[in-house]
């Protein structure tokens, strides 16, 4: 869940790593630092715990001239082992002061690789993972078969360690290359005219170029002023990689004039539910991408599992609304870190949709790999092309939102919502449980979701308002039915994750079972209202939750449907949405929730794209 990136080429390699760590920073913000290589054998480092901009503060201070060169490497770390101090910083050097490594991930024999180094009377600097591997590959350069030579010792060391990592290692006697490799993490190649680029991400590089390539697992790349060779760990290269031209523009990975990154991504989700929707009904059918399996198998599945984290389980649960609803199928939905450790009862028969904005998430990915060990059918649904969950599913269907930088999800969440819906339909017409034209209808409301998602952001200066009177609020509880249930779940997490407010969704029929002990005068309760021309018990059981908290002195913001005037007498304030049918509701009552949390946040003076102790891809369990 770091940041790296490495560079060679002709510019000066601080602007172009510190560029890329800019970006990447919603990737971890306990460290940042810098190695770059001068050309005449010296390798100058800097680096400073906390945000990017100490470490920009250090360079200054010491005048940038000192990192003249045009190699360099850089990193922007979420702390996993060792606490997030400048000593446990990367990059991490030798002791010679000549190798340097920056890493993303754990190396999980790192204790019999120090126990070892120290043996050899290696002082080691940091409490971290990472740095034996600069001491190894700094001794196998030192002497032995690979002695004098850079790349062949780095795959040396590569060849001896478990878990899951992408390395970048720079050699002040080399400083016409980088060698990076990966394992279960993400690395993608940058390929400029005379520079090239490694990066976790590509909004590391695209203001510099869009050609891209994909490493595959247990792949190595040497990147040099002028090209590239990828090989396997044992230097072999007949090896597969993928190439890949980036289409997102810088803009679309950059504010477009906004505060925040999310608050621009609130207002890109029109376009990523229209976007996710794109050339997936055709010939009257909904079709998926990637998509091998026939219709056949399709109707030989008899049982759901979602799998997925935090909003992205919240997308999950109304996934399980839908596709039971349309296609009779049981579907059970699960929090991956929960998932492989339950013994899940799964066949080939059994679908198993994995969600995952990044793609990266360790404990959706564990859970993927436990369903293909069960042989069960997966299906990622993921925004991150080419990240690990999709590689290693049967199939994937992408949400088309763009890059979301804000720690929080919210764009991602409604095109996730959006895609569960294409698998429900796809399901559906598969098995024949639905008519074509029923099919066609369908998806015809989930074409006009986009228009009535921008509709409800209309009302964001209204939502703002309301916000700001409640900045100061200890607790925020959140209530809601069938849809609305996960719908105030995510809004609740919205609250506690940005504005560190104590927040708690329930499902409203649950009130009575304890949560209405926390309903004191004032308390203020966020309640997502059904639609009251779908299932009327729905709405009456609603106004009446609503009642009995605001007979015990609770403040009611009540998210409710145009024109539902049942609603305004319980309704301290009332925000609007359009009239949607009740399972795509949540598109549209979600918005207020996400808004309604930024600007609380925002009053309370915190940075919504970065929460604290949050980093935006959980790749630890
Ligand atoms: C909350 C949020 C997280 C993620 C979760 C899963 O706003 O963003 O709860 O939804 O960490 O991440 P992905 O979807 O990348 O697997």
């Amino acid at each position: 869940m770091c940041g790296i990136v490495g560079y060679v080429g002709y510019r000066d390699a601080l602007d172009v790593v510190v560029d890329a760590l800019r970006r990447m920073e919603y990737r971890g913000y306990d460290s940042a630092g810098v190695a770059i290589v001068d050309g005449s054998g010296a390798l100058a480092v800097e680096r400073k715990a906390g945000r990017l901009a100490n470490l920009e503060a250090e360079l200054d201070q010491t005048g940038r001239a000192a990192y003249a060169g045009a190699t360099g490497m850089g990193h922007t770390r979420w702390a996993t082992h060792g606490a997030p101090t400048d000593r446990n910083a990367h990059p991490h050097r030798d002791v010679t002061g000549k190798v340097a490594v920056v890493h993303n991930g754990i190396i999980e024999n790192f204790a019999p690789l120090r126990k070892e180094l120290e043996d050899a009377g290696v002082e080691l600097n940091s409490d971290t993972d990472t740095e034996v591997t600069v001491h190894l590959v700094a001794r196998a350069y030192a002497e032995g078969p690979t002695a004098g030579d850079f790349v062949a010792s780095a795959l040396s060391v590569l060849r001896r360690l478990e878990g899951a990592f992408t390395l970048v290692f720079a050699h002040a006697d080399h400083p016409d290359r980088i060698v990076a490799a990966r394992r279960s993490t993400p690395l993608v190649v940058g390929v400029g005219q005379g520079e090239m680029f490694v990066a976790s991400d590509v909004t590391a590089f695209i203001e510099h170029t869009r050609e891209a390539v994909e490493l595959g697992q247990d792949q190595v790349v040497v990147i040099t002023a002028d090209g590239y060779t990828v090989t396997d760990f044992d230097g072999d290269a007949d090896v597969v990689t993928k190439p890949f031209t980036i289409d997102w523009d810088l803009a679309a990975a950059e504010k477009g004039g906004h505060e925040f990154f999310m608050l621009k991504e609130i207002e890109e989700q029109p376009a990523g539910v229209a976007d996710t929707l794109i050339g997936h009904y055709a010939d009257g059918q909904v079709v998926l991408d990637e998509q091998r399996w026939s219709d056949q198998e399709l109707r030989e599945i008899d049982k759901v599992f979602v799998v997925a984290c935090g909003s992205s389980y919240h997308a999950g649960l109304l996934a399980k609304y839908a596709i039971e609803h349309w296609t009779r199928i049981p579907v059970e939905v699960e929090l991956a870190s929960e998932f492989r450790y339950r013994d899940p009862v799964l066949d080939r028969s059994t679908l198993v949709v994995a969600i995952s904005q990044s793609g990266e998430t360790a404990d959706t990915l564990e859970a993927v790999r436990h369903a293909k060990d069960q042989k069960a059918r997966v299906l990622a649904i993921c925004n991150t092309n080419g990240a690990q969950i999709p590689r290693e599913a049967d199939a994937v269907l992408y949400t088309r939102t763009g890059p979301e930088i804000g720690v929080a999800s919210t764009k991602a969440f409604l095109a996730q919502i959006t895609a569960n819906y294409l698998v429900g339909l796809a399901l559906a017409q598969a098995r024949g449980v639905k008519y074509p034209d029923e099919v066609a209808a369908e998806f015809n409301h989930l074409e006009l979701m986009p228009k009535l998602v921008a509709k409800v952001l209309e009302s964001a200066p209204q939502v703002r308002a309301i916000a700001r009177e409640f900045a100061h609020q200890s607790t925020v509880l959140f209530l809601g039915r069938h849809v609305g249930y996960p719908v105030a779940l995510e809004g609740a997490l919205k609250l506690k994750e940005l504005a560190y407010i104590h927040a708690e969704g329930f499902a409203s029929g649950e009130l009575k079972h304890g949560p209405i002990a926390l309903i004191e005068e004032g308390v203020p309760v966020i309640v997502v209202m059904p639609s009251p021309k779908g299932r009327a018990v729905l709405h009456s059981k609603l106004l009446s939750n609503i009642r009995e908290v605001q007979a015990r002195g609770a403040r009611t913001i009540v998210i409710a449907e145009e024109g539902d005037d049942t609603v305004r007498p319980f309704a301290d304030h009332l925000i609007e949405i359009p009239a949607a049918p009740t399972l795509y509701q949540p598109l549209l009552s979600t918005v207020p929730l996400q808004i309604f949390a930024a600007e609380v946040a925002m009053q309370r003076g915190y940075d919504i794209d970065k929460p604290r102790n949050l980093a935006k891809s959980v790749t630890v369990e």
